[in-house]
C-alpha cells in the first residue's frame, strides 16, 4: 500500500472513530495537514450532526467550510471532546513532533481545549527516538537569530524554514519557523518546556505534555488502534 492509501485508510477510521465517540450536537476540533485533509473529507458526510469544528489552521478552515462545516471560533467554545490531527513523528508514549505544515502553534492550542486526541498517521511516522525530522520551532520575528542560538546550544542545526519560492515562510500567526535538525529528542517533555521557554519561541513543535491519547496507525495489515 502506497502512503497515500494508508492515510486514507486512517482518515476513514478516524471518522468512524468520530461518528461513534463524538455525541450530537458537540463540536470538533480538527488538525492540519494531508492526512488531516482527508479526514476532513471523510467526515463531511456527517457534518450536521456538530455544532460546527474548531480548526487549527486557515487551510483547514477553507477546506471545511468547502464541506459546508461551520468553522466556530475556539473563543466561543467551552468544549471539544475529540481533536483529530495527524503526525510526522509519534513514539511509544503517544509523544509527537508536529508543525510540518506550519499550523503548530494553533493545533497546539485547540488540542489544549480537548478532552481526547486523536493521532492519525501512517505507520512511517511511529519512531523508537524522535528527531529524525527537523522538529518545528514557531519564533517572532525578531527573535529568529538568538533562538537560533540558543537551539545551537541545545545541540541541533537551525534553518529558516522558506517557501517553495524562495521567501520566508510565515505562519498563520505572522511568525517564522526555525526546523531543527540532529537532535534526538530522548526526553521530550523536558525537551518541550525547555525550548518553549526561550524568550521569542510562541511554540515548540514538541507534544509531550499533552500527548496523543488514542493513534490510529495505517499499516499495511490495516489500522491498528493504541489507547496511551
Ligand atoms: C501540521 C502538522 C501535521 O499534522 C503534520 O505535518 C503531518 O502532516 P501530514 O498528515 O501531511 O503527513 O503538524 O502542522
Amino acid at each position: 500500500m502506497t502512503q497515500d492509501e494508508l492515510k486514507a485508510q486512517v482518515a476513514q477510521a478516524a471518522a468512524d472513530y468520530v461518528e461513534k465517540e463524538v455525541p450530537e450536537g458537540a463540536v470538533l476540533g480538527v488538525g492540519t495537514g494531508s492526512t488531516a485533509n482527508l479526514f476532513i473529507d471523510a467526515v463531511a458526510r456527517f457534518k450536521d450532526r456538530f455544532a460546527g469544528a474548531v480548526s487549527s489552521s486557515e487551510a483547514s478552515t477553507r477546506r471545511l467550510q468547502q464541506h459546508g462545516f461551520k468553522v466556530l471560533d475556539l473563543n466561543e467554545v467551552d468544549e471539544i471532546p475529540v481533536y483529530v490531527d495527524g503526525a510526522d513523528e509519534i513514539d511509544a508514549s503517544g509523544a509527537m513532533i508536529k508543525g510540518g505544515g506550519g499550523a503548530l502553534t494553533r493545533e497546539k492550542i485547540v488540542a489544549s481545549v480537548a478532552r481526547t486526541f486523536v493521532c492519525i498517521a501512517d505507520a512511517s511516522k511511529l519512531v523508537g527516538v524522535m528527531g529524525q525530522f527537523p522538529l518545528p520551532v514557531e519564533v517572532i520575528p525578531m527573535a529568529r537569530a538568538a533562538v537560533a542560538r540558543q537551539l545551537a546550544a541545545l545541540g541541533g542545526q537551525p534553518r529558516l524554514r522558506m517557501t517553495k519560492e524562495g521567501g520566508i515562510y510565515k505562519t498563520d500567526n505572522g511568525n517564522v519557523i526555525l526546523d531543527v535538525s540532529g537532535l534526538a529528542i530522548g526526553d521530550p517533555k523536558g525537551m518541550e518546556q525547555a525550548i518553549n521557554q526561550l524568550p521569542g519561541v510562541v511554540t515548540v513543535g514538541l507534544f509531550a505534555l499533552r500527548g496523543a491519547d488514542v493513534l490510529l496507525l495505517g499499516t499495511a495489515d490495516g489500522v491498528r488502534r493504541t489507547d496511551f
